[in-house]
């Protein structure tokens, strides 16, 4: 898969080498167009080591053809992704300008495109900019919020080219097919908290990792995804999903049933607790020779939305230990009223709650098929792709 990265001048130019050798690493060949002042920043010989081609900067360049060049690239491409893009590039190409190798290229080329900004945080408010991203969203190429942050010119602002990890996900994004473009989906992941003093809680082993898995490959096959995720977890998460937090059973439960109406497909991954003290201690509890608490029995969720569901089509996962796995599923997929449920045994090696492979089993109403060991992160393509009957 071709991308075409265009670099241009800002002290932020060298973050699109990291970007460059990320999605080499993925296997995608990438060719560079740099604006003659960005080569002030970095070296277009750098772009070349990687890229392993020459890396354009002049339209007129004696050793390319300059006829043809712009166009072949821009046939060739199946990204455009300006990376960093300052005020100036990005009026231009606001306004169709297309005076230099890589304007002309990105008029040429009909591709998705991306446009990451970076620049001054007041020639990034000023109105002028605010109207060119404008326009170019109204064009349909996506724009790669700036964060806030501390800025080469000392001030600290809105401005700061956003995160390489995501604008390398963004891309990934832009290159995959959209069968899923229109639908809503909802991950839920990680373990819930039930408190039991304020010291204490009830919780279990859950990383999180096959739901944000889950939640990405939503996004990339072009769902509108929110990740029911709990308040703790610090994993880096997909690029362009609406995230909402939750500790305990029932906030889940709320939340769930908040995003469960309008949801299209409903992946239960969270690893939701089936106690909760019956008697919540507002002091610490002091030890003595033995405590005894109190247990009641949490909502079942997926119960709960399996027993109520319309058009959404609802996945539900089994995590289980013992040799009679499979039977078990079997039962939870029949009485939770799942489309899909996906069985993983946590005695099983490389599969389970922290790693980041997993060996699941998936069931539905035709039967039963074992997956071989894979990443989380391939699964939840394989899984959500079942779920909702696309290729
Ligand atoms: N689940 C839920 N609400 C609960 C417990 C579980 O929604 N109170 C969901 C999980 O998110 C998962 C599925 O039900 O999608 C199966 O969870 P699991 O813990 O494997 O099974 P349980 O139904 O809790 O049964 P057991 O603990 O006895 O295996």
């Amino acid at each position: 898969m071709s991308i075409i990265l265009g670099v241009t001048s800002s002290i932020a130019a060298y973050k699109s080498l990291e970007l460059v050798s990320k999605l080499l690493k993925r296997g995608l060949d990438v060719e560079v167009i740099m604006s003659e002042n960005a080569t002030n920043f970095v070296t277009p010989e750098c772009f070349s080591a990687l890229t392993k081609h020459k890396t354009i900067t002049k339209t007129f360049d004696k050793n390319i053809h300059y006829e043809v060049e712009h166009i072949s690239l821009a046939k060739k491409a199946e990204v455009f992704a300006l990376v960093p893009a300052t005020a100036n590039v990005i009026a231009k190409i606001a306004h169709g300008l297309a005076d230099d190798m890589l304007t002309t290229t990105f008029l040429a080329a009909d591709c998705p495109k991306l446009v990451a900004p970076a620049m001054n945080t007041k020639m990034y408010e000023n109105m002028i900019t605010q109207d060119n991203l404008a326009l170019l969203k109204k064009y349909g190429i996506e724009i790669i919020e700036p964060s806030v942050g501390h800025l080469a010119c000392g001030d600290t602002g809105k401005g700061h080219l956003a995160d390489i990890d995501d604008i390398e996900d963004a891309i990934l994004q832009a290159l995959c097919p959209k069968p899923l473009k229109g639908q809503k989906i909802v991950v839920t992941a990680g373990p819930t908290k039930e408190k039991i003093d304020p010291v204490r809680f009830i919780s279990n082993h859950s990383s999180g990792k096959m739901g944000i898995a889950l939640a990405r490959a939503s996004k990339h096959l072009g769902a509108e995804v929110t990740l029911l995720l709990n308040r703790d977890n610090d994993l880096r998460l997909p690029y362009g999903i609406k995230v909402e937090r939750f500790d305990s059973v029932n906030d889940l439960f709320e939340l769930s049933l908040k995003h469960f109406a309008k949801a299209d497909g409903f992946l239960m991954c969270a690893a939701v607790s089936d106690y909760r003290v019956k008697h919540y201690q507002d002091e610490k509890i002091k030890k003595e020779a033995e405590l005894h608490l109190e247990l009641e029995k949490t909502r079942d969720i997926l119960s709960y939305l399996g027993a109520h569901k319309k058009q959404q089509k609802l996945c539900g996962f089994a995590m289980e230990t013992s040799k009679n796995d499979l039977a078990y599923a079997y039962e939870k997929f029949k009485h939770k009223n799942c489309d899909l449920l996906v069985l993983n045994n946590l005695k099983e090696e490389g599969a389970g709650f922290k790693g980041d492979t997993n060996i699941v089993t998936l069931i539905d109403a035709k039967g039963h098929e074992k997956l071989e060991l894979a990443l989380k992160e391939e699964l939840g393509f394989v899984i959500v792709k079942r779920l909702m009957g696309v290729e």
